[in-house]
């Protein structure tokens, strides 16, 4: 399962019972943290629930700003995410109000989450968590023409979550992270997290920790403890005696496109022995990349044409094979030149036939070449 929708509002349940819980919890956890999830509406009601959880003994509180289905409509979850003036004001009420730390969750349905983040920040957070569920459509039934879920006939945006969101999640995180007002505030990653790799990854792009929602709801909280297994023995094997040896770790490799190397040069190969002949880098580079693998007559075998292979990845992504193709670098490593750096030294091309663009003399097949696989 890549991910799914849900269309969940906020609980159904008496508060009552939900305080009630958190005390039994604490009770038979002492060690155990727990944090509270609240998303409520004016100042009153912040401040009396605040007082509420802390009563029945919540470590910490997490203020849902980031609900994108339902809740939004009447003035809250993502619709409070989405206005970083109102965020920051909601978190300077809770934050005269709480005693115990707070954790500002925010939703990715917008376009830049430094925003809202800078503003949690600003309104004196302790912390940041993301990411919420993505507002989604996820299909439509082709009879009834409604959205998936269907509720009567009818369907509303839901909100995704699970491994497809994780990408997104991690980008989110690692601009919060980045931030130079935001570096020194806690983040909690969030968003399609279901193996201790996935853990790893949150923490080294700067989750200093991270929440499991839907893995949890699909394979059980035992899965759990698989995360902190591998993620003890990735600690061993590297030396690290605690989560902060190695937050952010990945930060510094994470740079503007304008910084990459220019020099840096990779070209595809075919490991021959281990190729079943099925073709697929042939089609995916000759209909959707950059026609480097040709096929001879009477081989199924493919070869790459070096000088038209850009190194893109897309075959090695296609191959059903494991380590059939892999990407080889060509470059000595001596020369390192970015788009910046030509900036810079004025040397950045000026139109589309500009010599310094590179792309002169790029491979183009013959009309005839390029149809000569057309049937009819
Ligand atoms: C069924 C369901 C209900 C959710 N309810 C809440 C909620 O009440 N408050 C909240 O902050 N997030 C809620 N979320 C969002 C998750 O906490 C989490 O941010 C999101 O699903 C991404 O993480 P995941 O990929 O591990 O699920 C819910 C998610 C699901 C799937
Ligand atoms: S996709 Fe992989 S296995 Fe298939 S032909 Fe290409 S190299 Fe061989
Ligand atoms: S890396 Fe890209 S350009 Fe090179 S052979 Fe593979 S698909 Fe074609």
């Amino acid at each position: 399962m890549a991910g799914f929708n849900n269309i969940e509002l906020i609980t159904d349940r008496p508060l009552i019972d939900n305080l009630k819980e958190i005390e039994e919890v604490k009770k038979y956890f002492p060690d155990h943290a727990v944090i509270a999830s609240l998303m409520v509406e004016t100042r009153e009601q912040w401040i009396q629930i605040i007082k509420d959880v802390e009563n029945a003994g919540a470590d910490g509180i997490e203020l849902n700003f980031g609900c994108p289905h339902g809740m939004c409509e009447r003035g809250m979850g993502s619709a409070v995410g989405q206005e970083p003036a109102v965020l920051k004001t909601i978190v300077e009420w809770v934050m005269d109000a709480a005693k115990i730390p707070v954790i500002t969750k925010l939703t990715p349905n917008i376009s830049d989450i430094r925003e809202p983040g800078l503003a949690a920040v600003q309104g004196g957070t302790d912390a940041l968590s993301l990411i919420n569920t993505i507002k989604s459509i996820v299909g439509i039934d082709l009879d009834s023409y409604a959205p998936y879920p269907i509720v009567d006939g009818k369907g509303t945006n839901g909100g995704y979550c699970g491994p497809a969101v994780k990408p997104i999640a991690l980008h989110m995180l690692r601009e919060l992270a980045q931030h130079e007002k935001i570096t020194k505030t806690p983040i909690s990653g969030i968003g399609g997290i279901e193996t201790w790799r996935d853990v790893v990854e949150f923490i080294l792009l700067g989750a200093s920790s991270v929440q499991v929602c839907t893995a949890v709801m699909h394979y059980g909280f035992g899965i759990v403890r698989e995360m902190e297994a591998g993620l003890i023995q990735f600690m061993n094997e590297k030396g690290y005696d605690t989560i902060y040896d190695f937050v952010g770790k990945a930060l510094p490799n994470v740079v503007e496109w304008k910084n990459l190397n220019l020099k840096h040069k990779v070209v595809a190969n075919i490991d021959a022995d281990k190729c079943i002949g099925c073709q697929l880098c042939y089609i995916a580079c000759d209909d959707g990349a950059h026609q480097a693998i040709k096929i001879t007559e009477g081989n199924r075998i493919p070869e790459i044409i070096d000088e038209n292979c850009v190194g893109c990845n897309l075959c090695s992504l296609v191959c059903p094979v494991e380590e059939c193709i892999t990407m080889e670098k060509r470059d000595d490593g001596t020369q390192h030149l970015t788009w910046a750096e030509r900036t810079e030294a004025d040397t950045i091309p000026t139109d589309f036939n500009d010599d310094r663009a590179g792309g002169k003399g790029h491979f183009v097949p013959t009309v005839q070449d390029a149809l000569k696989h057309r049937k009819g």
